[in-house]
């Protein structure tokens, strides 16, 4: 069985994925000439919460062991707060699309800057895979966000 600060890691995980999202189809929904940019964002990012929730299955055979040594919970918090406060400001209409396309790349450049996806000792080898996988698409999605922005600026 998972110990509560393991579950509340891969909660967090999730979360973050899915406002990634949420925002990302906001984004989609108000820039019409990239659309097709946040839609593949908002399908990768809901991809990558699937993913995370398989850890809940692993939860069973005791397959998941992130380490309580290196949790940075707290970290992961402040992140999706900032995220929840960007789709409000979203809603609101008070994000052109310049801003929109710094947050994305902001948002992304985070996760990998405070390493959410690598600071965990994983034990079970089918999730240290998913987490390897999940850093080099983020990575992915900072490269296409700085290939739009210098799109958008030229
Ligand atoms: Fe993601």
């Amino acid at each position: 069985m998972l110990e509560v600060y393991q579950k509340k890691i891969i909660e967090l995980l999730y979360k973050q994925e899915v406002l990634l999202a949420k925002l990302y189809k906001i984004f989609a929904d108000q820039f019409p000439d990239y659309k097709d940019f946040w839609k593949e964002l908002v399908k990768d990012e809901l991809q990558h919460a699937k993913w995370i929730k398989k850890f809940y299955h692993a939860e069973k055979k005791d397959l998941v062991g992130f380490s309580e040594g290196k949790i940075k919970t707290s970290t992961m918090e402040i992140f999706i707060g900032h995220v929840e406060k960007v789709i409000q400001q979203a809603k609101n209409g008070e994000i052109n699309v310049k801003m929109a396309t710094a947050y994305t790349l902001d948002f992304e450049r985070s996760l990998i800057e405070k390493n959410v996806f690598t600071h965990f000792e994983i034990l079970d080898k089918r999730v240290k895979g998913i987490m390897t996988k999940l850093d080099s698409e983020t990575r992915k999605h900072i490269k296409k966000a700085e290939d739009l922005i210098d799109m958008i600026a030229n």
